[in-house]
């Protein structure tokens, strides 16, 4: 075979898509030609919108600290689990999405099988050592027609896949810099968290996992 068609060939390879469930992928490496394009306006979003830790509706501060981008943003507080157009701390509204992270989003759904992702919220999680999150649903936003798609960059973790119902065991997932996971369909509703991260230095995002995930929420 010469040279040139075997790099053809290399190139029209689609980029592997892990299946580990019916609708729930996991595209290795996925964000990374996008990295130059994600990172600026991380920055500049997370500047306008600072990383918080927040108080769950049991009382507890999330070790997790968050923020957002997009139309509407996650929040909790004792109140309850939501999502505001604006942001409490500041009392003005998200940070926009920025177009990388749409068009991100959109082509790692419709490699996972679903067309025309448009979202409207951009959850940002930042964990540090120890920093964990406990298994639940993403059921807060208005319809689970939409997959979340959640989008690993700086310190590996290890992202568990529950099922349907609280007790199902979960799968582990190591999930590294630059994977990309989707889910929806009859796996929108999945249980699913992450385990307590270990130490470490990331050559590009220092002594941190930036988690974020792009959802239709209103
Ligand atoms: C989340 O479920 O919001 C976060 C998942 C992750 O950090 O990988
Ligand atoms: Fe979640």
């Amino acid at each position: 075979m010469s040279l040139e068609l075997f790099d053809e060939a290399a190139t029209r390879q689609p980029p592997r898509a892990e299946q580990i469930g019916p609708q729930t992928f996991v595209l290795r490496a996925f964000a990374l030609p996008f990295i130059d394009d994600l990172l600026p306006p991380l920055r500049a979003v997370l500047k306008a919108a600072p990383l918080r830790r927040m108080m769950t509706p049991g009382g507890q501060t999330m070790s997790v600290a968050l923020s957002n981008c997009g139309q509407l943003g996650w929040t909790t507080d004792t109140h309850g689990y939501r999502y505001t157009p604006l942001d409490p701390r500041t009392g003005q509204p998200w940070p926009a999405l920025p177009e990388a992270f749409q068009r991100l989003a959109h082509d790692a759904a419709a490699l996972a099988g679903f067309a025309d992702f448009t979202p409207d919220a951009c959850l940002i999680n930042r964990y540090v050592p120890g920093a964990r999150m406990s298994l639940h649903q993403d059921r807060n936003e208005r319809d689970y027609s939409a997959p979340i798609v959640s989008v690993s960059l700086g310190l590996p973790a290890m992202f568990q896949m529950g099922g349907q119902q609280r007790s199902d065991r979960p799968v582990r997932v190591p999930l590294l810099h630059g994977d990309v996971m989707v889910w929806g369909g009859v796996d929108r509703l999945r249980f699913h968290g992450v385990l307590p991260l270990r130490e470490g230095v990331h050559s590009v995002m220092g002594a941190q996992r930036i988690n974020f995930t792009l959802r239709k929420a209103g």
